[in-house]
């Protein structure tokens, strides 16, 4: 089958093995997944979760994705995952719905090849806690006229790395924090995948 990313294949010419992080529904993750199955270059190698009941661990069970289910006290070890996941061989990390500050030996070892999507446009509601519909429900509090998706390098500080990306949607005046989430989700789903392919395309 012909994907988007197919087309792209030509022009990545190393191999690469994402860990995609998450502990929500997934929905990004499935689409992540999705585009890039007939990738030659692009592998989705490993799901990361610090949750058991994720909703991501069944999207990784049923495309044969192996899990690595993390524990709080380890991850803010520093180290304690590096080990596991250069055993997956793992060359990028991405965040998808994922809460947890990253620890420093972590960003040391996979130095600006970790990102985030967030659903707002950064720097205004990131941060600790902004996650979420508390973002949307702040945006529509502070009767913001526009939104939108942030895909960034993640350092040290939550949500603060280096932008990559940004696109915005409006807010309505009768958006709810439920429709004006749909709107963000669609928006994550068009181009997360689009913008990982860019980014391991031109850091080769
Ligand atoms: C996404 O909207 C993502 O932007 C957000 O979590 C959601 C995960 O949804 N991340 C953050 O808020 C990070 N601060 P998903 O599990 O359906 O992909």
């Amino acid at each position: 089958m012909e994907t988007e990313s197919n087309k792209h294949n030509q022009t990545v010419n190393s191999n690469h093995r994402l860990a995609i992080f998450a502990s929500g529904a997934g929905s990004n993750a499935a689409k992540i997944i999705d585009y890039f199955k007939h990738n030659t270059h692009i592998t989705i190698a490993l799901i990361v979760s610090n949750k058991k009941e994720a909703g991501v661990l069944k999207i990784a069970e049923q495309n044969n994705i192996p899990v690595l289910i993390i524990e709080k006290e380890q991850f803010f070890k520093g180290d304690a995952y590096i080990n596991a996941l250069n055993k997956s061989t793992i060359t990028f990390i991405v965040l998808a719905g994922f809460l947890w500050k990253v620890p420093q030996q972590l960003i040391t070892s996979f130095f600006n090849k970790i990102i985030n999507i967030h659903p707002a446009l950064l720097p205004k509601y990131g941060g600790k806690g902004m996650y979420g519909n508390f973002v949307h429900e702040a945006v529509i509090q502070n009767k913001e006229k526009e939104s939108g998706i942030t895909i960034h390098f993640v350092n040290e500080k939550y949500d603060d790395g280096k932008h990559i990306f940004q696109t915005t949607c409006n807010v309505d005046e009768n958006d709810t924090p439920e429709t004006l989430a749909k709107k963000i989700q669609l928006l994550e789903h068009q181009h997360f995948p689009e913008q990982i392919e860019k980014i391991l395309t031109n850091n080769l």
